[in-house]
């Protein structure tokens, strides 16, 4: 077990109508002058952004609202919605929405609170010194961006899917009400459910220090999630299966699921995300398309791990070599992707890749880790090049 820090400011505020609270929430973390950041427009379509608003104005709370936050948000909006705050004196960000308006409003956030290119966090050229205060109200349970200290943008010029971490950028408070996703399309809601379970595997499987504690809650959270995963697809209004997926999201991605191992392999993530840069997949179902192979790569590495995930989370028979049960355990998993309609490989991603476009990702991965990383198998670029191609 390794020594770790663990640091969740986010106030959660959970529930029905939990979004008739924002006002004072805003109030109570010093909030004057309000950005209402939002995506391509659901919430407008669903009339939260108007309840929103209704419920600023009746407390007197002044704000400006900019839109177009995108799956894989770009740097042009960030850099607009600085200008923007900075022209409009803005004190407070307010994301509406899922974890791309979220994503957009920590780096708008760096932006407004640090000198300089806010696209230097992201290129890892220097670390931010703060983030303006930010607050959300969440519509789709998937990436855990409302609590966690990650944002992940994409630089047009060139197609640079970058993340940056720093506990500045955690969110104040986070409105979670189950019911704001029930306007989602059944395949976000699948990529929303692949995205949590993702996040704890990342965590989850690691050569490197391990707590029962920790694995015992994860093996929960994944166990719930695939539960309910199945639950949704079936009946995508049950409010239950909703709210256990919404919360299970917060968790998945707010550090819980790694106190005491290594911080996790991530490579998952780091290949999906030249996928998402290049292709503009939604990210859920590019980590469900890769997933696979990648698995079938550093399996042997990592063969304890592999072996209890196939017991205690896909629940397979226990028989025959640790190998034989890894190896069931991730074709469980990629019947369990098939079963809520997610793809397996980057063919039923619908990307078609050539060589090219896979030597150019694998590059570019592994210039983004620089030069190798992993906890499971450190990949470098001959590896994720080997793992793109048996994901085709
Ligand atoms: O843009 P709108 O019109 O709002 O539509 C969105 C979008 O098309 C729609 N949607 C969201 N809530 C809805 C809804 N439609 C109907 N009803 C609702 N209630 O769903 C689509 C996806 O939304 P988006 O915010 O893009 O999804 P998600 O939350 O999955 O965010 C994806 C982005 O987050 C990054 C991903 O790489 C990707 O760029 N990630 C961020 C992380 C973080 N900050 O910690 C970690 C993740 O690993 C991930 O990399
Ligand atoms: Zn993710």
């Amino acid at each position: 077990m390794f020594d770790f820090h663990y640091f969740t400011p986010t106030k959660v505020i959970f529930g029905r109508n939990t979004e008739d609270q924002v006002a004072d929430l805003i109030k109570e973390f010093g909030g004057t002058k309000i950005l209402i950041h939002y995506g391509g427009g659901s919430v407008v379509r669903s009339g939260l952004l108007g309840r929103v608003t209704d419920t600023l104005d009746a407390a007197g709370i002044s704000y400006v609202t900019l839109g177009g936050a995108v799956p894989n948000p770009h740097l042009s909006l960030v850099y607009e919605g600085i200008e923007l705050c900075r022209k409009e004196k803005v004190d407070f960000l307010l994301a509406v929405g899922g974890g791309s308006a979220i994503d957009s409003a920590k780096a708008i956030g760096y932006g407004l609170a640090n000198e300089g290119d806010v696209w230097d966090f992201y290129d890892y050229k220097r670390k931010a010194g703060g983030c303006m205060p930010l607050g959300v109200i969440l519509t789709i349970a998937a990436t855990g961006s409302e609590m966690s200290d990650s944002s992940v943008i994409t630089k047009e010029e060139g197609l640079v899917k970058r993340g940056y971490s720093s506990d500045y950028g955690r969110p104040k408070f986070a409105i979670l009400n189950p019911e704001l996703t029930m306007t989602l399309p059944d395949y976000q809601t699948a990529c929303g459910c692949t995205d949590i379970m993702m996040h704890t595997m990342e965590r989850y499987f690691t050569n490197g220090g391990n707590m029962e504690l920790t694995d015992a809650l994860a093996e929960g959270l994944l166990r719930t999630v695939k539960k309910c995963a199945v639950i949704l697809r079936d009946d995508p209004k049950n409010y239950d299966a909703r709210a256990e997926v919404m919360w299970a999201g917060s968790l998945s991605h707010n550090g819980l699921t790694g106190c005491g191992n290594d911080g996790g392999d991530w490579m998952t993530h780091k290949l999906e995300h030249e996928l998402g840069g290049l292709y503009d997949v939604a990210h859920g179902a590019g980590l469900a398309a890769i997933w696979g192979s990648w698995a079938r790569y550093v399996y042997k590495n990592c063969l304890h791990r592999f072996k209890r995930f196939a017991l205690n989370v896909m629940e397979v028979e226990d028989s025959g070599s640790d190998e034989e049960i890894a190896l069931r355990g991730i074709e469980a998993m990629e019947d369990f992707y098939r079963s809520i309609h997610m793809p397996t490989n980057l063919c039923e991603l619908g990307v078609t890749a050539t060589d090219e476009d896979l030597a150019l990702m694998a590059k570019k991965c592994a210039v983004g880790v620089g030069g190798e990383m992993g906890s499971a198998k450190v990949l470098n670029e001959e590896a994720m090049l080997a793992i793109y191609r048996a994901s085709r």
